[in-house]
């Protein structure tokens, strides 16, 4: 399906961003092995959520209820069965990573594969440390979907003390997962400072954590009980509306319930640097900050985003981008390389289309440069199966001139399905 945006003059008006997906997923997978109900508010309604609720269903778990409240029907922690049919992940990373760590000490074997774009990303970086807990994997060529999981009743896997490279919260999740079916403690090191819901939701199941600023340690010996989660608003949904409002004058929009974890407001931060006036008020502490933000255009300048700012808004670069083009100055991005493994390799995408709208921009193995302000202009945009790629230069269409078609628009299913809504009420274009 196509979609076509014209230029817009102001954006107004109040945003309730849909329920954060990485919550939603945790909320989803740790609720399945607790014993007793867990109950998920806000769940978020989307593509990315229903596979992995369709993954745990297929794997014995019932799941009832609406977005609104959501009921896991939990098994326990040795509760799930052999799923009759090859596990679809969709578009997902999150359900594929996070179901390969807790699938890997199940006792029985299982096969998982996605989408076109799902079975091109790299599977290894999960399997390769379980493989050291004593997993088993099978992956397509070394590394990729479709992929087999094999256990064997009375297989344990082993605690290991690992130190990630990457600052991936589904890697780490993923052998926090494992861990919980160890023997001994699992501790993981390095790059531990990636989105921490894991972190935060685990404990609160019951899960027995140790952090430090160094480490993040899990005992096999958990059991995790059902629990009541509240899902804060997708600060990654709320990035367009930020955006939108930074770019067009007059704009003035409250958005609404935005989770204001501390490890996914980096996108809120360099927003105010370049010029956004946003003024945010916090109304739940526990376990996730969560606040309503009012936000404001300003006059955009140019920023330097620098690599340790990247885990904390790794989703919102090529909305960021966009914002570029409009600021006075330069932008310039580095130490983002893995954005070339997401659900499309997000530089040269973002590239592909700035340069069909006409701007300039610089690309590194690792992110970008652009100096504005440039004139946009409308054109078609390829999606690639990229939700955040047909979402934000949907934003992009609002400040170009003439119309701007957005080619394969049903990947906004994936993680904001009300988002051409929301996008028409805050023009005033519906
Ligand atoms: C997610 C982690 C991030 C993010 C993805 C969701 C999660 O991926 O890009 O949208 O829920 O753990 P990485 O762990 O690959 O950085």
């Amino acid at each position: 399906m196509k979609k076509h945006i014209k230029a817009s003059n102001r954006l107004h008006g109040v945003a309730i961003v849909p329920g954060d997906k990485s919550v939603s997923h945790r909320a989803m997978i740790f609720g399945a092995i607790a014993s007793g109900k867990t109950e998920a508010l806000n769940l978020l309604d989307s593509g990315d959520v229903h596979s992995t609720q369709n993954c745990l269903r297929a794997l014995g778990v019932e799941i009832s209820g609406n977005a609104a409240r959501t009921v896991v029907n939990g098994r326990g922690k040795h509760g799930l069965i052999q799923p009759k049919d090859i596990l679809d992940c969709g578009n997902s990373g999150t359900t594929m990573r996070l179901l390969m760590g807790l699938l890997a000490g199940q006792g029985f074997s299982a096969t998982l594969t996605g989408d076109n774009s799902l079975i091109k990303r790299p599977m290894k970086r999960v399997a390769g440390p379980l493989t050291l807990m004593g997993a088993e994997f099978t992956l397509t060529n070394g590394d990729f979907a479709p992929l087999t999981v094999h256990s064997r009743q009375h297989q344990k896997l082993k605690g290991i003390d690992y130190h990630l490279k990457i600052a991936s919260a589904q890697v780490k999740t993923s052998l926090l997962l494992a861990g919980l079916y160890a023997e001994g403690m699992t501790t993981l090191r390095g790059e531990i400072g990636s989105r921490d819901h894991t972190e935060r939701l685990l404990p609160f199941f019951g899960a027995d954590l140790k952090i430090s600023p160094e480490s993040i340690s899990i005992s096999g010996l958990a059991e995790l009980a059902g629990a009541t989660i509240r899902v804060p608003g997708d600060p990654s949904s709320a990035a367009f509306w930020i955006a939108a409002a930074g770019l067009i004058k007059n704009s003035d929009v409250e958005i609404q319930n935005v989770s204001l974890n501390p490890t996914r407001t980096g996108f809120m931060n360099v927003a105010k640097r370049m010029g956004i006036r946003i003024e945010t008020e916090t109304t739940v502490e526990q376990p996730e900050p969560i606040g309503n933000l009012r936000v404001r255009s300003g006059d955009l300048c140019g920023t330097s985003v620098a690599p340790h700012e990247i885990p904390s808004m790794i989703d919102e670069i090529p909305i960021l981008a966009v914002l570029a083009t409009q600021a006075h100055g330069v932008t310039e991005v580095h130490g983002a390389e893995e954005l070339r493994v997401k659900e499309s390799d997000r530089i040269e995408t973002v590239a592909q289309n700035l340069r069909a709208m006409g701007a300039k921009i610089e690309t590194f193995k690792d992110g970008f440069r652009i100096e504005g302000p440039q004139s946009l202009q409308g054109c078609a945009i390829e999606t690639f199966l990229d939700h955040r790629i047909a979402m934000s230069f949907s934003i992009a269409g609002l400040v170009a001139k003439g119309e701007t078609e957005i080619r394969g628009v049903d990947s906004v299913l994936t993680s904001y399905p009300n988002f051409y809504e929301v996008l028409g009420a805050l023009t005033g274009v519906l």
